[in-house]
């Protein structure tokens, strides 16, 4: 998925795109009431990510049911944990925190290296699943439902992301919001409502993981081209998104109702 437009370019001034954007964020915020009520206790894993950004707003600025944590793999950017700091002081609210197992660390870097997750794909998810998709499943552990930022035109592995789905390893309904929200949109949402967003956004990181994992990309390469860029496009996925084991690939529908 190429990039459409550099977040540092406003978009403001097309009042229709900005309407636009509205309206769809109406429909977003009853969604996520509509879960709140059917599906309690639900959560939103939150990255703080630009999309995730806006689901936090949606949710906080609305006062809406749905717990927010995040997962801290203990290798975030500085600028991640800043923002954390950022949005807690902006909305008046406490992030949920989940650090990864202090044993399932130490086991990984004893067998791998500090930063063994250069070396293999298995290295990288034996990382990935220690900091994060463990963490993760102590998160979900007693919820209904899970919301999460993921968006279709992120990258190929997500082009047939379904709006509600059910997450059947983690057994909870699985609810992505913002499935058919494009970047510019979520830029505009993010401008019109003044929401805090990472520094690096402005330095041409459009995905933003863990530190040594993600970089920088240049115009027109693809959004998530920074992330685990010496991997294959099929294996970029960390383990928080699949399905029975394997890269989500499943057939695009609509909404919960
Ligand atoms: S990743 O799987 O490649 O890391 P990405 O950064 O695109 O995912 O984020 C996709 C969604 O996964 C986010 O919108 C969020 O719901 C969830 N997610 C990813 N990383 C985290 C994290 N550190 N904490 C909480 N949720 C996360
Ligand atoms: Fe480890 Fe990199 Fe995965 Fe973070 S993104 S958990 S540092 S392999």
């Amino acid at each position: 998925m190429l990039r459409e437009n550099l977040p540092a370019i406003p978009d403001l001034a097309d009042l229709e795109l900005v309407a636009a954007v509205a309206e769809k964020a109406v429909g977003v915020k009853q969604l996520l009431r509509d879960v709140a009520r059917d599906y309690a206790p639900a959560v939103f894993a939150n990255s703080l990510g630009a999309e995730d950004m806006v689901l936090t707003d949606m949710i906080w600025s609305e006062g809406t049911q749905i717990g927010i944590f995040s997962l801290d793999t203990g290798r975030l950017p500085t600028e991640t944990y800043e923002l954390m700091a950022r949005a807690e002081r902006h909305y008046g609210r406490r992030l949920e925190v989940f650090a990864p197992r202090h044993d399932t660390v130490q086991d990984f870097v004893t067998g791998f290296g500090i930063n063994g997750f250069y070396d293999s794909v298995e290295a990288r998810k034996a990382c990935c699943h220690a900091r994060k998709v463990e963490p993760l499943q102590r998160a979900l552990a007693g919820k209904q439902a899970w919301i999460t930022g993921l968006r279709a035109a992120q990258s190929q592995t997500r082009e047939k992301l379904k709006t509600v789905s059910f997450d059947s390893i983690n057994n909870l309904v699985k609810i992505s919001p913002l499935t058919d929200w494009s970047e510019r949109e979520i830029w505009v949402y993010l401008r019109a409502n003044k929401v805090p967003y990472n520094a690096l956004h402005d330095r041409n990181y459009p995905s933003i993981g863990c530190a040594p994992c993600t970089r920088a990309i240049q115009p027109g390469e693809d959004v998530r081209a920074g992330r685990w860029w010496w991997e294959a496009p099929e294996t970029k996925e960390c383990g928080l998104h699949l399905v029975d084991g394997r890269l989500q690939r499943i057939e695009k529908q609509g909404t919960a109702a």
